[in-house]
């Protein structure tokens, strides 16, 4: 996949949407036909190159025919027309939440990762096959609407408002958002000229506690950026949802947190992982912990500084307690256990354990080279375990596969002298 184009006529007091996806793809082989992930809703016509196109659905397969085959190489541009009510979907992945887009509390919101995208827009739902996206959102023009990426165009006709938002950097399907009700727009500028612009959306009537809260957010992103190098995207920022749903999810430019879930430790995690799971994207599913081990342990650093405590202790604490919460191995883990707290705080700690065996210099040094390699791109562990060989050699690879993969958890190396 090269780009997205997703144009949404959204009627929400109907929760009902009138939609026009268009892909632009380029093959991977000869092919007379081939699938799109797309859940529910009813699809009108599919057409290649603009020349319609047989189609077919089974499950949450859309089969394409083409009237005339692609060969590998191709670029070519697929145009899909649906409407209907999106309809959440269950994932074993996510024992706690539905997925996809949402109607609830008066606002609509997406909540993809990792399968709900198909929800609402139909794409090749894998997280490695990143693209650019643009939006395209009309709705009433008493309500407003947001999207991942550049707000670059709102324009009102006939008392309806069609904004128009832009990712040009590559983004994976699960990061993309839309959002829907009474938000208002809180403009804080910029970090420094050519850093990103800073906004939130918040419910119209929230209480002020909330842009207290997310004044948080320039100082997680100074942090993180001392860390891993300028904030990779054009914008960032926070939508609050009147709903009490006890997550947040870091959709590109724009994480969405539930209305209680505002803690510093929370907001620079979603902020973390524009850098880690975003920019630098997953592979394979199997590898979550390189999106949320990272993103916890670049949170527990930054809450252990915004509060004055001594990290270092809060890390042997934490180390002390994961065999009664967080015990089984971050890698092979199953379906179920992909957003459990062996992932998170399994998975920071194996960054812990490498950074007292390196020191702090070594330490940052190979978290900016996983960061800086794959940056607008993929990665996956063997390449991690890669960097960390070549800067802190072999045994450094068999601390963190230990932490990685071991069914007990292991004791944290002496930190370096110096
Ligand atoms: N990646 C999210 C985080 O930063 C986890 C969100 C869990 N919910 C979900 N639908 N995947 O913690
Ligand atoms: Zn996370």
């Amino acid at each position: 996949m090269l780009h997205y184009s997703i144009v949404l006529d959204v009627d929400p007091a109907a929760n009902a949407i009138s939609a026009r996806t268009s892909v632009t793809a380029q093959a991977t082989q000869d092919m007379s036909a081939f699938n799109l992930d797309l859940s529910g809703l009813e699809v009108h016509d599919v057409t290649v190159d603009g020349i319609a196109a047989e189609f077919s659905r089974s499950g949450t397969e859309l089969t394409v025919r083409p009237a005339l085959a692609l060969v590998d190489g191709q670029e070519f541009s697929v145009g899909v027309s649906y409407s209907g009510t999106p309809e959440p979907i269950d994932d074993p992945g996510v024992p706690f939440t539905t997925l996809g887009w949402h109607s609830q509390g008066g606002a609509i919101y997406t909540i993809n990762q990792p399968s709900g995208a198909m929800t609402w827009y139909p794409s090749n739902n894998h997280p490695s096959d990143k693209a650019t996206f643009e939006f395209r959102i009309t709705v009433p023009a008493t309500t407003t609407a947001a999207a991942s990426g550049l707000l670059v165009d709102e324009t009102t006709t006939d008392g309806r408002t069609t904004t128009t938002w832009r990712m040009d950097d590559p983004m994976a399907t699960y990061l993309a958002a839309v959002y829907i009700g009474d938000f208002e727009r809180v403009e804080h500028g910029r970090l420094d000229p050519a850093g990103p612009l800073l906004r939130d959306y918040v419910p119209r009537d929230a209480a002020p506690d909330i842009g207290e809260a997310l004044a948080v957010t320039a100082d997680a992103i100074g942090f993180l950026e001392e860390l891993l190098g300028p904030y990779p995207f054009g914008a960032y920022g926070t939508i609050v949802v009147p709903v009490e749903f006890e997550f947040a999810l870091e959709n590109q430019t724009l994480s969405i947190h539930g209305r209680h879930v505002l803690s510093p430790d929370i907001i620079a995690h979603e902020a973390a992982h524009q850098w880690l799971g975003n920019s630098v994207a997953l592979e394979d599913w199997g590898d979550i912990w390189l999106n949320e081990g990272f993103a916890t342990y670049l949170h527990l650093m930054f809450d252990a500084e915004h509060h004055g405590m001594d990290f270092e202790l809060n890390m042997q604490q934490l180390h002390a307690q994961l065999p009664f919460f967080a015990a089984t191995p971050p890698k092979g883990i199953s379906p179920g256990e992909l957003f459990g707290p062996s992932v998170y705080f399994r998975g920071a700690m194996t960054l812990h354990a490498l950074h007292l065996l390196t020191g702090d210099e070594m330490f940052f040094a190979i978290l900016g080279a996983h960061y800086d390699r794959s940056a607008g791109g993929t990665t996956n562990t063997e390449e991690f375990l890669g960097i960390v060989d070549e800067f802190a050699g072999p045994e450094a690879v068999n601390v963190v596969e230990s932490w990685l993969y071991s069914e007990t958890v292991p004791d944290l190396p002496e930190p370096r002298a110096g």
